[in-house]
């Protein structure tokens, strides 16, 4: 047998030469932390579905922040759970709602802070859906009108990003424009582009009390089986004037973040979501994974896969091991 030339082994031999030839750096930096802000005060409500995550009243989202802050996390991001909720999900555009107030204690406590707000009606809906139901289903352009309140009074409230989510045709274009009409030109949009309808949300609605009533997403959210039409939906919200760019979920997803990555040269955020989050605790009770070991195995391949942030519940305990902290 000819002997090979190159042996790929020798350059993994030690750390230190494993460290040299890394190609995918995963830092503190680039990790958002998701919560979720309810009425009251001191209250943490653990989620069931999403062991070692909580419900939060202002106070405690505050505490919260002050703790990421000190690990080195850039950025939060914030859902309202209301106990009001309607048809239209008016509560979303409270000047005086959750993530509003939330995020004004958040900018007095702890300024550097990113307050990033997802932009959306379906925690404000009496039957859970994205927007204004007509005739059974999600009305996009009446929809959009309210949208547009729920960006200025996110933008009014202290926000640093604005983050439709909610996958209405035009979205990102009608808050640009809104938010600039306000005067609020310096916030950027984070767009959730390519949003499928996707079974991993599932602890999610219990996090964010919204499950539907009726239907399903499938006429607002992407199909899981296309990948060009990503590139389609990404193309048009980088036309609107999108500033960042989201894949979600993430992991069964890898394959749409790297096509984007290969078409668009703005910055990639991918939503590590509930579900992904929850599978790893689940098998990590049960002793089938090294929980720390398959989490950072997991959110490097997210940034291996092309993305520039990542969404992730498992933020404080990534920058606990990466250690970046202050
Ligand atoms: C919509 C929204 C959802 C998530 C984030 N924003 C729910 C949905 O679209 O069904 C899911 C996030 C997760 O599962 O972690 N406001």
């Amino acid at each position: 047998m000819q002997f090979p030339e190159y042996r790929p082994r020798r350059m993994r031999r030690t750390e230190n030469l494993r460290r040299l030839v890394r190609e995918t750096q995963l830092g503190v930096g680039q990790l958002i932390y998701p919560m979720f802000v309810i009425p009251g005060k001191n209250i943490r409500k653990p989620i069931a579905a999403m062991p070692g995550q909580s419900q939060l009243s202002v106070d405690e989202i505050v505490k919260e922040t002050k703790a990421c802050h000190a690990l080195g996390i850039p950025a939060v991001i914030l859902f309202g759970v209301p106990e009001k909720k309607d048809e239209v999900g008016s509560e979303a555009w409270n000047d005086g709602g959750l993530v509003q107030t939330a995020t004004r204690a958040i900018k007095d406590a702890c300024p550097e802070m990113t307050v990033i707000l997802d932009a959306c009606f379906d925690e404000y809906t009496s039957h859970g859906h994205c927007g204004v139901v007509v005739n059974g289903d999600v009305d996009n352009d009446a929809t959009l009108e309210n949208l547009g309140l729920v960006a200025t009074s996110q933008a009014r409230a202290g926000a640093d990003i604005i983050a439709p989510s909610g996958m209405m045709d035009g979205f990102v274009g009608w808050t640009r424009e809104i938010l600039d009409e306000e005067g609020f030109e310096h916030i950027p949009v984070m767009a959730y582009s390519a949003k499928y309808a996707s079974g991993y949300y599932g602890p999610f609605r219990e996090a964010a009390g919204t499950a539907s009533d009726f239907g399903h997403r499938k006429g607002y959210q992407m199909d899981p089986s296309n990948a060009r039409e990503a590139i389609r939906e990404v193309t048009l919200d980088v036309s609107e004037g999108a500033d960042i760019i989201m894949v979600k979920p993430a992991l069964a997803y890898l394959d749409v973040v790297a096509r984007v990555r290969d078409k668009i040269d703005l910055p990639i955020a991918a939503y590590n979501v509930s579900g992904e989050y929850s599978m790893l605790k689940a098998a990590a009770e049960r002793g089938f994974i090294q929980y720390d070991r398959v989490m950072m195995e997991t959110l490097t391949s997210i940034r291996r896969a092309g993305a520039d942030m990542i969404l992730t519940y498992h933020a404080q305990e990534a920058a606990r091991l990466l250690g970046e902290g202050v």
